[in-house]
Formats: C-alpha cells, sequence, structure tokens
C-alpha cells in the first residue's frame, strides 16, 4: 500500500477500507509513515469526513495501537466515564468517589487540560504527593483491593491518537466529528470498560457549538461503542457557562470536597447526581437497580452520608495525597493575591460566557496554551454567577486567585467581557439538553 494513493482517495471523497485504515495507523505508529503524509491525510478527513464504517475502523485500529487493558479479573463489568471537556468540569473527582460508594469498582484513566480545556489529572496534581502515574501493575492491584483509582493514560493506551492529537492540534484538524469521536472512543475502548457513559458539552466552551453538533458527535460515539459490544449512554450538557463556580485546578478541588460534603454549587451537584446516576444505570444491567430514580436516589444516599467524602480521602490516601487537605480545604495551594470582581450595574445575568472566563483562568496561569506549559494549581477565579439569576450594582461577580497583583489586573478584561447583563428577565440554562440511550 502507498500513502499517497490513500490520501488521494481520502482527498477525492472515496470511503477508505478497513484494511488501508489499520495499515495507516499501524505504519504511522510505527514511525514509518512521515508527519507530513499522516498531516495531508488528515486534512482529507477534515474537508471529506468519514464513513459510519470508517470511523469504527480509525477508532478500532487505534484503540488496537496499543494494550487493551483487560479488566475481567478485577471485575465482570467496569464501567466508565468521558467529558467531552469544559470549563470548571472537576466532575470526575465527585462523580467516581460517589459510584464507588455505591459498590461499584471504577478504576479510570484521566487526561490533561489543554486550551479552554480542564483536565482531571492537573485537578488532582493539586493535592500535594498525589500519585497521577501508577504502573499497570499498580493500577490493577489498587482496583483489585479498593475498587478505585484514578490516575494518568500510561503511554501504552491508545499510542496511535497520542500521536495523531499532536498532529492535529498543530495542522488546524482537531474540530473534526470523525477525528474526534475515535480519538476520545479509540481511548475508552482500550481501557477495558463494559459500560460507557459521555458526557457531550456543547456552547461557548466546548468542542461543539451547538445542540445539534454534540448530538451528532454523541450518536457517533454511541455507534462506534455499540458497534464494539459495549453499553452506552450519552447526556448533552451545556457548556455555554462554567459548571459549578470555580475554575483552576486547587480551587475545584476545594469545590468537588465541598459538593461531597453536601453543599457546592446547585448546578454542579445536580450534574454529577446526573452522571453518577447513569453510571450506576449501566452498572446495574438493569438488575441492581430499578431505573434511574432509584439509581439517582442511592447516588444522593451516597453523597448525603458522607460515604462518597470518605471514598475521595481514601483514593487520595491511597496514592500517596495528604489527606489532610480534604479535611481542610484551606491547605490546598493557596494564591497570594485574591481581588474581587463587582457589578457595575444591575440587571439580569444574561451571560457567563465559559470560554472568556476560561481565557481569564489561562491568563491567569491555571491552563496550558500549549502542551507542556507549566500550569501554577493555586490560581483561577470562582464564578459564583450564574445565567438567569438578578444581581445588584456593587454585588460580587468573581474573586481571581492571582499570583499577583498585575496578574490579576489582567484577567478582569476577560471577567468583564464573560459576564453580561440585560434589563429584562432571561432564562436560565438548562444541566441537559438531551440524553440519548
Ligand atoms: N478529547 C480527545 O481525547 N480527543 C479529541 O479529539 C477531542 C477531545
Amino acid at each position: 500500500m502507498r500513502m499517497v494513493d490513500v490520501i488521494g482517495k481520502k482527498r477525492d471523497g472515496q470511503a477508505l477500507s478497513a484494511a488501508e485504515i489499520q495499515w495507516f495507523i499501524r505504519e504511522y505508529t510505527a514511525g514509518n509513515l512521515p508527519d507530513y503524509q499522516v498531516s495531508a491525510l488528515l486534512m482529507a478527513i477534515f474537508f471529506q469526513g468519514m464513513t459510519r464504517e470508517e470511523t469504527v475502523a480509525l477508532t478500532l485500529a487505534m484503540a488496537h495501537s496499543g494494550q487493551m487493558l483487560d479488566l475481567s479479573d478485577i471485575t465482570d463489568y467496569a464501567v466508565d466515564k468521558h467529558s467531552s471537556g469544559g470549563v470548571g468540569d472537576k466532575t470526575t473527582l465527585v462523580v467516581l468517589p460517589l459510584v464507588a460508594a455505591c459498590g461499584v469498582p471504577v478504576a479510570k484513566m484521566s487526561g490533561r487540560g489543554l486550551g479552554f480545556s480542564g483536565g482531571t489529572i492537573d485537578k488532582l496534581e493539586a493535592i500535594p504527593g498525589f500519585r497521577v502515574s501508577l504502573s499497570e501493575q499498580e493500577f490493577r492491584a489498587q482496583a483489585r483491593q479498593y475498587g478505585l483509582v484514578l490516575c494518568g493514560q500510561t503511554g501504552e493506551l491508545a499510542p496511535a491518537d497520542g500521536k495523531i492529537y499532536a498532529l492535529r492540534d498543530v495542522t488546524g484538524t482537531v474540530p473534526s466529528m470523525p477525528l474526534i469521536a475515535s480519538s476520545i472512543m479509540s481511548k475508552k475502548l482500550a481501557s477495558g470498560a463494559g459500560g460507557i457513559v459521555l458526557d457531550v458539552k456543547c456552547g461557548h466552551g466546548a468542542f461543539m457549538p451547538t445542540v445539534a453538533l454534540a448530538q451528532e458527535l454523541a450518536a457517533i460515539m454511541l455507534n462506534i461503542g455499540r458497534d464494539a459490544g459495549r453499553d452506552m449512554i450519552a447526556l448533552i450538557s451545556d457548556m455555554n457557562q462554567p459548571l459549578g463556580a470555580a475554575v483552576g485546578n486547587a480551587l475545584e478541588v476545594a469545590e468537588a470536597v465541598a459538593t461531597l460534603a453536601g453543599g457546592g454549587p446547585d448546578d454542579f451537584r445536580a450534574h454529577c447526581v446526573e452522571v453518577a446516576a447513569c453510571m450506576l444505570k449501566l452498572a446495574g444491567r438493569g438488575q441492581r437497580w430499578q431505573d434511574m430514580d432509584d439509581c439517582r436516589r442511592t447516588i444522593e444516599t451516597a453523597l448525603h452520608s458522607g460515604d462518597g467524602l470518605a471514598k475521595l480521602r481514601l483514593l487520595v490516601q491511597i496514592q500517596g495525597g495528604d489527606v489532610s487537605v480534604i479535611d481542610d480545604p484551606a491547605r490546598l495551594p493557596q494564591a497570594p493575591h485574591i481581588a474581587t470582581l463587582t457589578a457595575e450595574q444591575g440587571g439580569y445575568v444574561a451571560q457567563v460566557r465559559a470560554d472568556s472566563v476560561a481565557q481569564a483562568a489561562l491568563a491567569l496561569g491555571a491552563g496550558r496554551e500549549k502542551k507542556g506549559d507549566v500550569i501554577d494549581p493555586a490560581v483561577g477565579v470562582i464564578v459564583p454567577v450564574k445565567v438567569g439569576q438578578v444581581v445588584q450594582p456593587g454585588q460580587p461577580l468573581a474573586t481571581i486567585h492571582a499570583s499577583s497583583a498585575a496578574s490579576a489586573a489582567a484577567a478582569v478584561p476577560f471577567l468583564r467581557q464573560a459576564i453580561t447583563f440585560s434589563a429584562t428577565p432571561v432564562e436560565p440554562l438548562p444541566l441537559f439538553y438531551d440524553v440519548l440511550l
């Protein structure tokens, strides 16, 4: 096979065969194809798209480019979740302990943040001592002993995706439906779960700007999962405004702890209960819990009893973290400079644009513009206002946690741009737009 023929075929709008897709993934992973040829193919895929069969073949080829984790010696049915990425999305930190507290083993690998999108691993690293890098042996031993693991992805999991994602990042080919769907699903399929809950975000702070596009992406991923024999649920959730109030790594850990302690922002708590309930629904396989209401009630019991918080504490302890930060989140890394942004006018909150809040957090040093950038775990913003809320002049709109006064000042224009007002009532944003079963 010649790569130039594969590129030409896709450039001309023809479907690639499974054999051609498997060949190019195998050769690229082995280092036998130059980046410029794979870049050309990615751009052709960006413009021409892929059929369902091609997308499934690409996902399976990427999943099989490394190790396929087999968790059957740990549990007969593993469940996993994945968020397509957003601002203030610390859901995993709450959902995993809650699901574990209901007696369902969870062994999850998560990613780092890039651009507007935060990453669970960066948030966990805000906890002093927490080990995000585990060997496969440690991962398995911990899953077997405690039924609870949360760590970074090992290099062995879908390495083709790692190489291709790096290339997409620098060739303008990230926002392609089949490429996003296959990238996400290759890692999910390789990590061995029988049931997968997808939290597909839409809005200003997400890859998918509209509900329709998020539904399309979710449907592609559901098809891939089902064709690969997995049980799937996809939630389409709002990412026009940040999820919860905290954006920034240590601040988000503190908000997750507050939520597991029964407090935290209402939207974030409700979001976590729904995602966790979906995981229980899959884990129960129609037998252990009767319906979604039963799953929600079980999760709420784990939340209100403190069992979820105890599981987060256990997770931190077994992965070497300082548990005193869970008992007292004020012991998490603290920014030296804290400033409050107040409303210059009153009115109904019309927008809290998640992308602008993310830019504020990036300006403070809470995220990465490009891979490898160093992040400051202590900095970020807390934005307690939500679309539809009434705000009085002088009321606090945001608390800025910065490394210096100059850095805090740099974040202010982004926050002013993010939060806009209307003189007439504004409907609050829904948490979810759709559920695809
Ligand atoms: N997350 C991924 O893992 N891959 C993408 O392409 C987009 C989001």
